[in-house]
């Protein structure tokens, strides 16, 4: 689902077509563009890839204007059909219409129309749209005023972008609980979901608030709020580089995303440990005071996010002594949790637009409770919603699957629970500053692990006909498991589960049979030896069952080696840190996996980078 608007000198058509590419990566099933030229507008829509709306834009070229909007979809109303593609058009095809989000009221909207006489074509929420603002624009003649009116009858959670052909040089756009940014550039304006679209043009954006709509000419930009009053601007440079959202040489954004990986760790942690080996994050705006009080962490996140959150509540309650939840954004708010001023939520995304995680933080800030925000992207709505953020630098992750942006989740969150030690002063200071000084050199053990993953892809190529693989860890290896499993699912669309070692015994061993890959996350046999000794039992139990053992352990850990059909070595790394090491491979083993079964790995089939809704 992605979104783009052009007002400007250029032609509108390439330059919204070449965001829709920059946007390809949020995932989509359908593609459609609108322009404005020789007093009409003109629209082209098609199922499927970017390609096959090219295909027909060659077939049926659309006339030249330098106004236009463009959409990706992925379904949610409506199957995915060069019918319900967008964007949507009224019964006269004056003004066309893109939309992301759920319009909750749709059937009472449609009923309303179709009793008016209007002639609705398609299975989606949006076409209303198109409907009502022709219907408001007949009366007022103003497509911003059309626009507003017709938000404060909608419900639900949407962005909207609309041209109209009587207003030539204007693209309107609308946000309620959707991502929409404004780019402004010398004499052109840009609107979209994300400022990939765009920064190739521009670095200058414009944060879009809630229920507010946008009007984009030439000569700038007007914001409003739904009811129409004038609302306070607020620009900001966007510091991403622009070949940062290109491949670069890579054969896909996820081999390069994960090469950025050592560099991304190193970005997070720059300039937040000084020179004595603090940590300094005054960027959080939570006074100490404050967090000395905290008596309970919560962890709200959704996906890979939530696997960082699980690895995040073993550092937060041994380093700082605070009892720690984690749980699926989507399931949280939904049970009642019991919240107040004393709990700090830490809620978890590289997009920051994660509905099911934006809703879970709305609902603890109103039970009281401080919100922290862990985020990749700059000024979205998760960390702007929140009390504190603490900003991950991976740079734009393009790749549905996430690699880059759960390394950085996971230093931001040993960041947030040493220094929650740090601010309380707990028993584990030495550690603290032990930790702390192991955590600025594990970029170089990230480095490290990226040498030496030829035989990964080489297993990987040799499992590509599997049916199933199993991953097992205990202690921080067991998150570490889910998340190789959920990458080798979503990318590999192969039957992968994670289980913690311990529970084997309790079911998931009757999977195991002759030849089964199961993939074995090993602690260190430093300092906790006795998980250890206890992982190396259970690979002894599989292996004596018929498993295919691979397993990741610790370079001079010999006691995994006689039981160990393939052996993945990950440098030494204190227990708590070693996810940061132990998931790279994972993440290498699934690439090449899906690749070697011909899947396309950026944007694996029903996914989306961003899913903005519930
Ligand atoms: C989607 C993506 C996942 C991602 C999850 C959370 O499901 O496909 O890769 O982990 O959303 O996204 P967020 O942007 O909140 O981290």
């Amino acid at each position: 689902c992605g979104i783009v608007g052009y007002v400007g000198s250029q032609s509108a058509l390439e330059v919204v077509m070449a965001g829709l590419k920059r946007l390809e990566y949020r995932g989509y099933d359908s593609a459609g563009v609108a322009v404005l030229a020789d007093g009409g507008l003109a629209a082209a829509k098609k199922a499927g890839k970017l390609l096959n709306l090219e295909k027909e834009l060659v077939e049926r070229p659309l006339p030249t204007g330098s106004t236009g909007i463009g959409h990706t979809r992925w379904a949610t109303h409506g199957g995915p059909t060069d019918a319900n593609a967008h964007p949507h058009l009224d019964n006269a095809g004056r003004v066309a219409v893109v939309h992301n989000g759920i319009i909750e009221n749709f059937a009472s909207l449609r009923a309303e129309l179709a009793e008016r006489g209007h002639d609705l074509a398609s299975e989606t929420d949006t076409e209303v749209v198109a409907h009502l603002l022709a219907e408001e624009f007949s009366s007022c003649a103003d497509l911003a005023e059309a626009m507003r009116l017709v938000c404060r009858r909608l419900e639900g959670a949407f962005t909207l972008v609309a041209a109209h052909a009587d207003e030539p040089d204007l693209v309107v756009g609308a946000r309620r609980n959707s991502p929409l940014v404004v780019g402004v550039g010398e004499g052109e304006a840009f609107l979209a979901s994300d400022v990939a679209a765009f920064i190739a043009h521009t670095r200058s954006a414009v944060e879009l608030g809630q229920d507010q709509v946008v009007e984009l000419r030439r000569d700038g930009v007007t914001v409003t709020g739904f009811d129409g009053r004038p609302a306070q601007v607020r620009s900001y440079h966007v510091d991403w580089d622009a070949s940062a959202a290109e491949k670069g040489g890579y054969a896909s954004f996820m081999l390069k995303e994960i090469a950025e990986q050592p560099k991304a760790v190193a970005d997070t942690l720059l300039g937040r440990i000084d020179a004595s080996g603090s940590l300094t994050l005054d960027e959080l705006r939570i006074p100490p005071g404050v967090l000395r009080e905290v008596d309970k962490v919560v962890i709200v996140a959704c996906g890979t996010a939530f696997h960082a959150g699980l690895i995040a509540k073993y550092a937060i309650e041994h380093w700082t002594r605070i009892p720690c939840e984690v749980e699926l954004a989507s399931e949280f708010r939904y049970r009642d949790p019991i919240l107040d001023p004393q709990t700090l939520v830490v809620a978890i995304s590289q997009s920051g637009e994660t509905m099911d995680t934006l809703m879970a933080l709305r609902h603890a800030r109103e039970q009281g409770s401080r919100v922290l925000a862990i985020c990749n992207t700059n000024g979205s709505t998760i960390p702007r919603e929140s009390d504190a953020v603490l900003y991950t630098h991976a740079g734009p992750e393009v790749a549905v699957a996430s690699t880059k942006a759960f390394l950085t989740q996971l230093v931001a969150c040993y960041l947030v629970a040493l220094y929650l030690g740090q601010v309380r002063g707990t028993k584990w200071g030495d550690e603290i500053q032990d930790v702390i000084r192991d955590l600025s050199r594990i970029s170089g053990a990230v480095e490290q692990v990226l040498h030496t993953m030829e035989p990964v892809r080489e297993l990987a190529r040799s499992l590509a006909d599997q049916d199933t693989v199993l991953f097992l860890g205990r202690h921080v290896g067991y998150p570490v498991a889910l998340e190789g499993a959920l990458k080798l699912k979503e990318l590999a669309y192969m039957h992968a589960e994670g289980f913690a070692a311990g529970e084997l015994k309790h079911g998931p061993i009757a999977l195991v049979e002759e030849g089964l890959p199961v993939v074995v996350v090993v602690p260190s046999p430093r300092g906790r030896s006795v998980i250890h000794d206890k992982i190396v039992s259970n690979i002894q139990e599989i292996r004596a069952r018929g498993a295919r053992t691979v397993v990741i352990a610790e370079e001079g850990d010999e006691a995994v080696v006689p039981y160990a059909d393939h052996l993945v070595r990950i440098p030494v790394t204190p227990t708590l840190l070693q996810p940061l090491v132990a998931a790279v491979p994972l993440q290498v083993f699934a690439c090449e996996l899906a690749t070697a079964r011909g899947n396309e790995v950026d944007q694996p089939r029903n996914l989306a980078k961003s899913v903005t809704v519930e």
